[in-house]
Formats: structure tokens, C-alpha cells, sequence
């Protein structure tokens, strides 16, 4: 046998192995799900250095050029949800990205084999499996004539996609039905489907729909494709919800709403998801990814339009706000943590343990930072550019930043360094190295080819550790001549990725003496490690306002390394930015949390807070929403997140901010009360519920209020008080919102209140009357509570009939939610730690998605102090002994490094 027989019967081996491990044969049948797949990825099957496409090699050959007839037979994942087909109550249906479809059929499953899904046929039981949908149009449906009782529909999707927006849904289901005029007059049939019982909730998601259609025609001129647009609601999903082409699979969680089980947020999330999803269908669906690394091409992407439609809905300002406080609490920590990774991450064993807040959130910020770079008009032309010449593609986020700089005339290499990661810097040098070094090398010296690679990759691996991973930051300093009226700013960067980024610095100047603003909003471009604006014809010296709008994800601080905080107090009081106005109140909190944790609170920080505090409360034209903002500190996981290298000791930390809370809460009580008591005259004199910025602008500060006023509970006589007023906000409450407030306060309380918040409790709970998402909010109170016992009352929780792991939604609301509440995870005998290493063992069994999310809660270890780091590392040892699934293996292998 020569040695090329030898070699094909290798990869006809490694052919057999895959397509064995694709194919789930069993005896557990649903109908069969036939498809006549029409390939058409033409030369876009081209094979990519990553090691794990290339089993997929031998069969895209045969397949690209021609057609085939796949007759599998799958079985669904029945108790638990698997990506692929699963059972969900009792309806079906499939969760194919990433890599789903490959558990359901033989397939070259990647994101750039884009092909035309023609006939899809399903066949089930008529009477258990009334509504048989998937993506595309719909062709035709009919009773089966050989099996009595049976019946089918067809489907054909004209688009080519790739196969993880492939998706089949069967159950006997409700749906609410609407219609779409686009702007070119293309008549679309809009259908939510749920359990019959939910139909009644899904009247916002509709309107969000409609007004997420019409958002993406006016600002970006983009249309909807099909004549159908299909959404599912089911209760068993692992993420938010699911762009597949014409038929979205939506988390209850993430669709249903009305006033009695949905507070504000929900209803905000609800808008929020639904355009993410719809918006996919350009930035996704049509334009999609080349492969997996290139993930945040399509959901940072996304996440930018979906933040910027949801903010064109309500208010942009109070939009912002709340992004940036998540980015700064969840990627913020991630980047700075073990699972830390570029936007385009360079490795993964789990793919599904890569659609982070990285990928997500700083991906969008880095998107932003194009439409700031490029202002909106030259974002615009970059977007029609990139869908003119990609469309139908799978492609990389360098060819985004390419239609980006083209269509605008700009270079973006510079730009391109966010995206870099260690792998891909390494082989960048590799070649200037392999012109400048090896060759000419070569030629005087002879050495071998081999050798010198070797050589350079070496030097290269100890050498070079570059990667813009990491939050980047920004010192700033500055000098103002007074007889010249020069103002000198100068700003220095530094960040993981060994050179220079290309940073927008958006800034204004304020005067020192008339509080005017002299300098707009101009956008400064860092491209060097440091760099000095200069703005002259200045009458007095002034405050710079930096990094407007939050410009660029990065941390901005003095180079002095201290705070200004006259210069804060200046800011929250005149910034025309309202967003640095907010950030500048924040950082005095900040200060004050932090003086608290080290000892006492100055006098002085104490005395700006409290200035900033007062004038806010009293401020009458302020929006309803950004006063209450502008009230509250920041959250636990923000000040942990500021204390940038320092040991966090999570409870003292809690400790420390509860008090600050306290502080102002008993300086200002008479103010908050009656504040309070005119909101809830206003509120009570509207009797209508609404859910418009307005009505849900005045439900955040009363309860924002109210929050404030309950935390006064020292003595007795205080804690009967704060019950009092607590359970008096439950009585009032018009709508969930309200009530969850309330129940927030109640379920921490405990001496004279703890009748009222046990009672509290229980009245919720048969208030629920057993709605799944509102015994969701149940648990989770409890879990979050600030009560010494509260990990026993979470075990306790976990015996309660209505617990189970098995549903992602219940299992996040008591489990995850508990991670959340600081001083009883982090207890110092450790014992929060070992329950949820237990859980997320059980739960690994069983949803290996979420046990690797479960177990990012403990690997966090560097930053919490020697003790608490030996207990958490305890944890992940234990675990690391088990067998774990691929997802979190790879979470907590990452964690022990
Ligand atoms: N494509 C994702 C959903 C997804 C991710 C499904 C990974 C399966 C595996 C979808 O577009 C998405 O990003 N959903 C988000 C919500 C969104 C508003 C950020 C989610 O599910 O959390
Ligand atoms: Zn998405």
C-alpha cells in the first residue's frame, strides 16, 4: 500500500468518526424532519487554518457540488436543554447556534457555508402538534394520507443562510397575529406564538416589533426580507432569545409582559431583545460571520443598534447611563479576570462559553466608537458600503472596519489594533520578521527554513505577550497660561496591546469662574502613547469634562493618581453633558464608599455628596429617570471594579456602601419624605397604568426614594417605621414595578419587621397564583436579600416545590441570583462558595451552558484576598476532579490558572 492510499484511508476514518458522532440514532422518534438542502456556499468552502474545521474538509467537497438528500433520524433532548432539537412542556423545538444543527443532522455546520434551505417538511401528530413552523415562507401544509392522524407543513426560506439560523418548532400553540407595510409597500404578516395561557402577554412585544421594523428603514434604510416574520415563546431557553431567519425563539422571560407581572425593566428588555433579534436579520442573517471568532461582528454590532434603537424609544441619555453601568460591572470584571479575552477571541473549547460580556458589550462600545470616530453620517455610509458588498457573505470584522474606512476615506488600520488578539499579533510579526529578518538572513547565512521559523516563534512567544484584552486606561493632566489663554491637556495611555490604540476622546471645557461652557463636545483622537491637545483663546483657566458620552471603553484617572473632587463637584453641579454630570456624582460616591471602607468618611467628600444630593433631589426639571440615577451609588460591582489591584473584601464592601446609603438616607429623611409623598399624590391622581418614560421615570425615583427611606432600620421603633412605609408602597403598587420594590425592602428586613416581610412574602407568592416569571422574581428576592441566614433560606428554597434546576429561567432566579448577593456568597466560613460549586456540579449534568455561567461566579479568586482566594480555588479544585462537560472544564480550568 503506498503512502498515499494510507493517507485517504485516514481521512476516510476521520470522515466515518465525525459523521458517528453527528448522528444520534434512537428509538425516542418525533416526525422526521426532511430537508432538501440546496447548497449554494460556492467558494466560500474554503478551508480554514483553524484545527477544528478541518475534519469537516472531505465531506465539503463532495458537498459543495451537489445535491443531497439527508434522511436522519434524531431524537430530542427531552429532560434538559441540549443545543439542537429539544423538548420545551410539551412543544418542540431547536436552539442551533452555534454549533446545534450538527446534533440534529449530518451538516458542514459553520457559519460560512451559506446555503438555501428548500422543503422543509415536518410531520407530527395533529392533535398534540397543531402548529408546525420553520423559517422562511410558508408552502404548504396537508394531512399525511398513509398515517391517519398526522399531518405536515412545508417551509421554504429563499435566502441563503447559514445553518445555525436553521429552526423547527412544533406544539399546540396560541398567537397573536399583526401586519407590516415596509416603506417600498411590501405587506409582512407579523404572528407571536406562546402557550395559549401567555397569549394575553404579548401585546409589547408586537408593538416593539412594528416600531423596531420601522426604526431600522429610517435610520439605516434597511427593510424586512420575507413576507412572514415569526416569533416563539418558549420556557426552557438558555439565553435571551434566538435570531433564526423568519422565526425568532424567544425566553418567555424576554417577550411576555403586562402591568401585573412585568416591572419597567422587563418591559424595557422586552423592546430591547426584540429589536436585537429583528436587527439581526441584516447584521447577522444576511451579512454573517465567516467563522466563530468573528462572533461581535454580528453581536456587537447588534447590541450597538439595539442600544441606539432603545434609546431613540425612551431617552438616550437614561439609555446610556444604564450601559455604561453594566459594561463597567460585568465586562469590566470579566476583562479583568481569568476568562479575560479580545472582542475576537483567538480559543476556545466551548464556543458557547464565548458569547460574553466582551464579545457583547465592549464589542458594541467598540462599534460606538466608529460612529463617534466617523460621526453618524460616516457610520451610515460605512453600514450601506459594508451590506453593499457583503451581502449574502460570511465575513470578518475586518472587512467591516474596511468598509468602514473606504466609504469614509479614512485609515482605520490603527483602529484595527481592538481587535487584536495574541495569536493574530504573533503572526503579524511573524511576517514582518519573515521580510525584514529571515530572508535576508537566509541569504547570508544559509541556515535551514525550519530552524529560523523555530527561532522566531520562540523569541516571539517569550517576547511578545500582546493582546488588547483588558480595559485600557487614559491618565489625563493639564496646564492653562493665563497670559496667553492656552489651555494644555494631556492625555497617556496604556493597555495590554504593546502599541498605541486608536482612542476617540470625546471633551468639553468649562470655565473656572463663570461655569459656562467655552469648549463643545469635540472628539480628540489618541493615537500615541501620549499626546497634548492645546485650545487657545481661553479668558480663564477651566474644568475639562473628558470622555463625554463614555467615548471609549476605557478608565480615565488623573495622573496625579488623586481625585479632584472640587473639580467633581464642579461637573455634577454644571456639566452640559448629562451623561459626565451623572459619572461626576458617581465618582464622589465613589470616593465617600471608599473613605468609609478605609475608616471615616471626610468631612469634606461628605459635604460635596450631600451638596450634589440636595440639589439633585430638589432639582424640578430634571428627568424623572436621571434624578433617580443620580441619586443612587454605584453598584457593589462597580466600586469593586474601581478599586483597580487593591484586595476587595466583598462584605466590607457592602458594609461600607450600606452605610454611606444610611448616611445620606437620615441627613435627608424629611426631604425623601416629602418628595415621596408628592410623587404618590401624583402618581395616585393618574389613574391610568402606563408604561411611557414619564410614568416609568416617577416609578424609579419613588421607589429609588423609597428604597433610601427603608434603609433607616437601626432601632425597633425604626424598623416597625420602615416595614410600615414598605408595606404601605405594596398596598399602593399598581403595578409590578412597584410591588417588586416594595418586596425588596420587605424581604431584608428582620426584628420588627420580619413579620412584615414574611407576610410580605407569602401574600406575593399567592399573589403569583403559579405565573412561571413572577415566582421567578420570588426566588430571586429571597436570594438577594440582606439577611444573615439568607444562604439558609436559599437551601431551604431549593427543597420548595416549585424549584427545579431543570428550567434555566427558576435555576438563574435562586442559584445565579445568589451569586449576586455579596456578603452571604462571599462569607468568610466559605460556605456560599461550596453550595454553589455543589449546584453547579448538579446542574452540569444536566445544562452544561449554564453550569459554565454558574461557575465564572468562582473564579474571581485573584482579587478577593488570600483566604477567601484558597477557598475559592478549593472549590474549583474539587471540581476539576469530576467530570465536567467541555463547557465547564473550560471555565474552571481557566479559573485554577
Ligand atoms: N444569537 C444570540 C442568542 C444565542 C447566543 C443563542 C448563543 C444561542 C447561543 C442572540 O442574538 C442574542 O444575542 N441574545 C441575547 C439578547 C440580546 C438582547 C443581547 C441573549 O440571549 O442574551
Ligand atoms: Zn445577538
Amino acid at each position: 500500500m503506498g503512502p498515499g492510499l494510507g493517507f485517504s484511508r485516514l481521512l476516510l476514518k476521520l470522515f466515518l468518526k465525525t459523521i458517528r458522532s453527528f448522528l444520534v440514532s434512537s428509538d425516542v422518534m418525533w416526525s422526521d424532519v426532511w430537508s432538501d438542502v440546496r447548497c449554494r456556499c460556492t467558494s466560500r468552502c474554503q478551508i480554514r487554518s483553524y484545527e477544528y474545521q478541518i475534519i469537516f474538509i472531505f465531506y465539503l467537497i463532495a458537498h459543495t457540488h451537489t445535491h443531497t438528500h439527508t434522511h436522519t433520524h434524531t431524537h430530542a433532548h427531552t429532560f434538559y436543554h441540549q443545543p439542537g432539537l429539544y423538548k420545551s412542556g410539551s412543544m418542540y423545538c431547536t436552539q442551533c447556534e452555534a454549533m446545534g444543527f450538527r446534533r440534529i443532522t449530518y451538516y458542514p455546520d459553520r457559519p460560512d457555508n451559506m446555503a438555501i434551505f428548500e422543503n422543509i417538511r415536518i410531520e407530527a401528530n395533529k392533535e398534540s402538534y397543531p402548529a408546525l413552523l420553520s423559517n422562511g415562507n410558508f408552502v404548504e401544509s396537508g394531512d399525511v394520507d398513509e398515517a391517519p392522524g398526522r399531518h405536515f407543513a412545508v417551509w421554504s426560506d429563499p435566502f441563503p443562510k447559514p445553518s445555525y439560523l436553521f429552526c423547527v418548532v412544533a406544539g399546540s400553540l396560541g398567537s397573536i397575529k399583526d401586519s407590516y407595510t415596509t416603506t417600498s409597500g411590501k405587506q409582512v404578516h407579523l404572528e407571536i406564538f406562546s402557550e395559549k395561557d401567555n397569549v394575553n402577554k404579548l401585546d409589547y412585544a408586537m408593538e416593539s416589533l412594528k416600531r423596531s421594523m420601522k426604526w431600522d428603514e429610517d435610520k439605516f434604510g434597511l427593510e424586512y426580507d420575507l413576507g412572514i416574520y415569526n416569533i416563539v415563546a418558549v420556557n426552557d431557553f438558555n439565553m435571551g432569545a434566538m435570531e433564526n431567519k423568519g422565526l425568532n425563539v424567544f425566553n418567555t422571560a424576554y417577550v411576555l409582559a403586562d402591568p401585573a407581572t412585568a416591572t419597567d425593566t422587563d418591559y424595557e428588555r422586552v423592546e430591547g431583545v426584540i429589536g436585537h433579534e429583528y436587527f439581526h436579520n441584516w447584521t447577522g442573517n444576511r451579512v454573517t460571520c465567516r467563522d466563530w471568532f468573528q462572533l461581535t461582528l454580528k453581536e456587537g454590532l447588534t447590541v450597538f443598534r439595539d442600544q441606539e434603537f432603545s434609546g431613540d424609544m425612551g431617552s438616550n441619555a437614561v439609555k446610556r447611563i444604564e450601559d455604561v453601568q453594566s459594561l463597567r460591572a460585568r465586562q469590566f470584571a470579566e476583562d479583568a479576570g481569568p476568562m479575560s479575552h479580545p472582542i475576537r477571541p483567538e480559543s476556545y473549547i466551548s464556543m458557547d462559553n464565548f458569547y460574553t460580556a466582551t464579545v457583547y458589550s465592549k464589542g458594541a462600545e467598540i462599534i460606538r466608537m466608529y460612529n463617534t470616530l466617523l460621526t453618524e453620517e460616516g457610520f451610515r455610509k460605512g453600514m450601506d458600503l459594508y451590506f453593499e458588498r457583503h451581502d449574502g457573505q460570511g465575513v470578518t470584522c475586518d472587512d467591516f472596519r474596511a468598509a468602514m474606512a473606504d466609504a469614509n476615506d479614512v485609515d482605520l488600520d490603527q483602529f484595527g489594533l481592538w481587535y487584536v488578539g495574541y495569536y493574530v499579533f504573533c503572526i503579524r510579526v511573524l511576517h514582518i520578521l519573515y521580510d525584514t529578518v529571515y530572508v535576508p538572513l537566509c541569504k547570508r547565512l544559509g541556515y535551514t527554513r525550519l530552524e529560523h521559523a523555530c527561532l522566531h516563534a520562540l523569541f516571539l512567544l517569550s517576547q511578545f505577550r500582546y493582546s488588547t484584552n483588558g480595559t485600557p486606561s487614559i491618565t489625563y493632566s493639564s496646564e492653562f497660561d493665563a497670559e496667553s489663554g492656552v489651555y494644555k491637556l494631556t492625555l497617556s495611555q496604556s493597555s495590554n496591546s504593546g502599541q498605541p490604540l486608536h482612542i476617540p476622546v470625546s471633551a468639553g471645557l468649562i470655565d473656572k469662574v463663570t461655569g459656562q461652557e467655552v469648549v463643545p463636545t469635540t472628539v480628540l483622537e489618541l493615537k500615541e502613547g501620549t499626546q497634548t491637545f492645546e485650545f487657545a483663546g481661553l479668558k480663564n483657566d477651566v474644568i475639562p469634562s473628558l470622555l463625554r458620552q463614555f467615548s471609549a471603553p476605557v478608565k480615565m484617572v488623573p495622573s496625579s493618581g488623586k481625585v479632584d473632587e472640587e473639580a467633581l463637584a464642579f461637573l455634577a453641579a454644571r456639566d452640559t453633558d448629562g451623561f459626565n454630570r451623572w459619572e461626576a456624582g458617581q465618582r464622589l460616591y465613589t470616593s465617600l464608599c471608599f473613605q468609609k471602607l478605609d475608616g471615616e468618611m471626610s468631612d469634606t467628600t461628605l459635604n460635596y455628596v450631600y451638596d450634589a444630593f440636595e440639589r439633585t433631589l430638589a432639582d424640578s426639571d430634571m428627568d424623572y429617570s436621571i434624578k433617580a440615577y443620580a441619586l443612587t451609588l454605584p453598584s457593589e460591582g462597580t466600586l469593586a471594579e474601581e478599586m483597580s489591584g487593591a484586595e476587595v473584601d466583598p462584605v466590607a464592601l457592602h458594609k461600607a456602601r450600606g452605610a454611606v446609603r444610611v448616611a445620606i438616607a437620615r441627613k435627608f429623611q424629611k426631604e425623601l419624605l416629602s418628595v415621596y409623598n408628592d410623587l404618590t399624590e401624583a402618581m395616585s391622581a393618574d389613574k391610568e397604568f402606563k408604561v411611557d418614560a414619564e410614568s416609568v421615570g416617577r416609578r424609579r425615583i419613588r421607589n429609588t426614594i423609597m428604597s433610601y427611606l427603608t434603609t433607616i432600620k437601626e432601632t425597633p421603633e425604626e424598623q416597625k417605621v420602615a416595614a410600615e412605609l414598605a408595606t404601605s408602597h405594596y398596598n399602593a403598587a399598581t403595578g409590578m414595578t412597584d410591588k417588586m420594590s416594595a418586596l425588596n425592602a420587605l424581604a431584608s428586613m428582620d426584628g420588627e419587621g420580619a413579620n412584615a416581610r414574611d407576610e410580605a412574602l407569602q401574600r406575593f407568592y399567592d399573589e403569583a397564583n403559579g405565573d412561571a416569571l413572577v415566582l421567578n422574581k420570588w426566588f430571586s428576592v429571597q436570594a438577594l436579600a440582606d439577611l444573615p441566614d439568607a444562604l439558609d433560606r436559599v437551601k431551604a428554597l431549593t427543597k420548595h416545590p416549585d424549584f427545579t434546576l431543570s428550567n434555566p429561567n427558576r435555576c438563574r432566579s435562586l442559584i445565579s441570583a445568589f451569586t449576586m448577593n455579596s456578603s452571604s456568597f462571599h462569607a468568610e466560613d466559605g460556605e456560599g462558595y461550596k453550595f454553589i460549586a455543589e449546584a453547579t456540579a448538579e446542574v452540569d449534568k444536566i445544562n452544561p451552558q449554564m453550569s459554565s455561567r454558574m461557575g465564572t461566579s468562582l473564579i474571581q479568586w485573584k482579587k478577593y484576598g488570600e483566604k477567601r482566594a484558597n477557598l475559592m480555588k478549593g472549590e474549583l479544585k474539587k471540581l476539576s476532579e469530576m467530570k465536567l462537560s467541555d463547557d465547564l472544564f473550560e471555565v474552571v480550568n481557566r479559573g485554577l490558572k
